[in-house]
């Protein structure tokens, strides 16, 4: 478990997945009743920009860093308010230092009767997570494996809710250990709410995820592909060498409205945040055995 998320936290691709993370909580809270969001990958939390880590591998200026003042479409505004406001409020005013991961960013978005489960393996960030939130009562950290979590703690209580996946993709298996996940998870709750985040890196095994997935959720479950929503950004060419250039998530049961309101802000969004040649997006609404798409990256 070498993986550090403090080295990339605000980079192009949390932006793109905490965007997705608070448009979908904020569909939550269109009704009374209370959620759960079910973070298997947590990590720390929040991430200090002035650390060594964020220090050395600066990523997040050239994501955040990029939107916090940009001038933006009224259309762009509406979309990724909730998220922005998630990111100024734990900043106060002046200069930003401080970014909200997911579970800063569900816990900012969540209200009062809301509920939180997150689960952290390593052992110093689950200390780490676990402090965060020590007087926070919606809040429960547990040291575990999230893909094992998943299994005993959804269907959460309440019903209602979402369930974060966001591994850190160190071992080449980690995609077959996410669609396992993600069946062994979709079967016990085949009505919540599911973001699974995925880099764009091994095409092959990113477009058998999502198809393989949407195949089986229609086989054993009559999902049907509107049920199946993707967005993937790439802030250069796919080709490229080193660093990540593009990545997305997979979401089960997408708000209605997802779909457009991604539409409405990605072009905006890849324009600001692209780092060379080659950058662009996609969002499709409906994920079907028929939609293998490798060729037209
Ligand atoms: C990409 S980071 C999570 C970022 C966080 N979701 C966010 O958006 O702010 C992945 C985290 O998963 C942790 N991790 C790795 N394997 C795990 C496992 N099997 N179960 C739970 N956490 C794991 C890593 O220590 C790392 O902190």
């Amino acid at each position: 478990m070498n993986y550090r998320h403090a080295f990339h936290a605000g980079n192009f691709a949390d932006v793109l997945k905490h965007l997705v993370l608070a448009l979908c909580v904020e569909h939550l809270k269109k009704k009374d009743r209370p959620f759960a969001v079910i973070d298997t990958h947590a990590g720390i939390g929040r991430y200090d920009l002035t650390s060594d880590a964020a220090l050395r591998s600066p990523e997040w200026k050239d994501g955040v860093g990029r939107l916090l003042d940009a001038d933006m479409p009224d259309e762009a505004l509406r979309v990724l308010t909730p998220w922005l406001d998630a990111v100024r409020a734990i900043n106060g005013p002046g200069a930003l230092t401080t970014y909200p991961g997911s579970p800063a960013l569900a816990a900012h978005l969540a209200r009062k009767s809301d509920r939180l489960h997150l689960c952290e393996l390593h052992e110093q960030d689950a200390k780490t997570l676990d402090r965060l939130f020590a007087k926070d009562g919606r809040v429960k950290v547990e040291k575990r494996d999230g893909y094992k979590a998943l299994k005993a703690v959804v269907p959460p209580r309440e019903k209602r809710g979402l369930v974060l996946v966001d591994p850190p993709f160190e071992h080449r298996d980690e995609m077959a250990h996410m669609a396992k996940a993600a069946m062994d998870g979709l079967s016990r709750w085949p009505g919540g709410t599911f973001i699974f985040w995925r880099p764009l890196k091994d095409l092959w095994a990113q477009e058998r995820f999502d198809v393989g997935l949407a195949e089986w959720l229609f086989e054993e479950h009559d999902l049907k592909p509107e049920h199946i929503l993707r967005a993937d950004l790439w802030v250069r060419d796919l080709d490229t060498e080193g660093k990540l250039a593009g990545a997305g998530v997979v979401v089960i049961n997408p708000p209605y409205t997802l779909e457009a309101d991604l539409l409405a802000v990605m072009d905006w969004l890849c324009a600001t945040l692209k780092q060379g040649d080659g950058a662009g997006w996609r969002v499709d609404g409906a994920i079907s055995g028929d939609s293998l798409s490798v060729d037209e990256f």
